[in-house]
């Protein structure tokens, strides 16, 4: 495989995601999941076995309400990643979405590094992902490149503007209306750690995709990643005052009442995290640097026993808070710090 600007860019970003996530040192904005805390409830009439953590969500019947979020593909190196995260979605039976793939449409070359997670998933969920400019023929290819069951379409306004090489012009809202009417599968559209406020939120809810995901702050910054790139300083942008964090982009989208169901991404690393994201009203939650940094620190077989010990402890949280299906947290009663409320009273 030849080493194209964009192949070197992918590399680029695995390496510098993985070092920030190892470092601790993602930058912190706004409510964490720790400004949140469960409020013990009444006594249920439940038992661990009637506990059933699956969800249905994109026209299909999930065992799990979490998955291995969008990260990479365009290299060798990134094959191997993609093939190990395909392989681990297989065995634990979580679904699992690919990095952009518009580097494979513009060089089909790189195509087989995103093929693999085909290859090494034959029968489970595998998300395709597109940057919101592309026209539908490149939705159908991203489909079927990966034999995709859902296509992701990533809002990235922070990052683009972030990148020397990124875009400057941002007429997407017909395109994603076309999309989602015309996309061979269901169409989720995404944020990539900036978060989403109300007014976005209404927007795409108006548009009717099949799931919104708010992309929130707290975990990989895109900010930090070009930052670090950018080793000429060509484009010194300070973002540290925009975005939402992952808690208050669901607590905004609660509040502005969107229909469209909400996927929760941004610094989740926990099956803790994964149950406040479902509490705040997410119909599935995904982790892509968590994941990340533990394939890359404990192998393959790292990164499965971190996502069986989630598969363990969620049924656990869940009975904990006497929710027998994921939607029922919702219910759960919880305490919010005096930061968050404040914050929320601004929404
Ligand atoms: C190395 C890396 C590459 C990524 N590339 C993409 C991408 O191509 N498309 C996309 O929609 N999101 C991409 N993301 C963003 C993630 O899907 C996710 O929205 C973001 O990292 C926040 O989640 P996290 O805090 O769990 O990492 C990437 C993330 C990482 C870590």
């Amino acid at each position: 495989m030849m080493h194209t600007p964009q192949s070197n860019r992918k590399n680029e970003h695995l390496s510098l995601a993985t070092k920030f996530w190892r470092e601790g040192s993602n930058p912190q904005v706004g409510a964490t999941f720790d400004d949140i805390r469960w409020i013990p409830g009444p006594l249920q009439d439940i038992s661990l076995d009637e506990v059933q953590p699956s969800v249905q969500l994109l026209s299909h019947d999930f065992d799990w309400p979490f998955y291995i979020e969008a990260m990479t593909g365009g290299s060798e190196s990134t094959k191997r990643v993609n093939g190990d995260l395909a392989s681990t979605a297989a065995v634990t039976n979580i679904a699992m979405a690919v990095g952009s793939q518009s580097v494979a449409l513009k060089d089909p070359n790189q195509a087989d590094s995103f093929e693999v997670v085909r290859k090494n998933n034959p029968n489970g969920f595998l998300i395709a992902n597109l940057g919101a400019d592309h026209p539908i023929e490149n939705v159908r290819a991203a489909v079927n490149m990966i034999d995709a069951n859902a296509i992701e379409l990533h809002t990235n306004v922070g990052q683009e503007l972030t990148m020397a090489e990124g875009d400057r012009s941002f007429y997407w809202l017909d395109n994603l209306a076309t999309i989602i009417a015309k996309s061979p599968v269901p169409v989720i559209i995404k944020e990539v750690g900036f978060g989403m406020g109300p007014d976005l939120l209404k927007q795409l809810d108006a548009l009717h995709p099949a799931a919104i995901n708010i992309g929130g702050g707290n975990g990989t910054s895109f900010a930090q990643i070009e930052q670090a790139r950018d080793r000429k300083n060509e484009n010194p942008l300070d973002l540290s005052s925009f975005g939402l964090s992952t808690v208050e982009s669901l607590l905004a989208a609660e509040k502005a009442g969107i229909e469209t169901p909400i996927i929760a991404t941004g610094g989740i690393q926990s099956a803790k995290d994964v149950t406040t994201a479902l509490m705040l009203g997410a119909s599935a939650v995904s982790s892509a640097g968590h994941f990340l940094d533990t394939l890359m620190r404990d192998g393959r077989a790292g990164l499965q026993s971190e996502i069986e010990l989630w598969q363990q402890q969620l049924p656990l949280y869940m009975t904990l808070l006497g929710a027998k299906k994921p939607n029922d947290l919702r219910e759960a009663k919880r305490l919010y710090s005096a930061d968050l409320k404040n914050s929320m009273q601004q929404f």
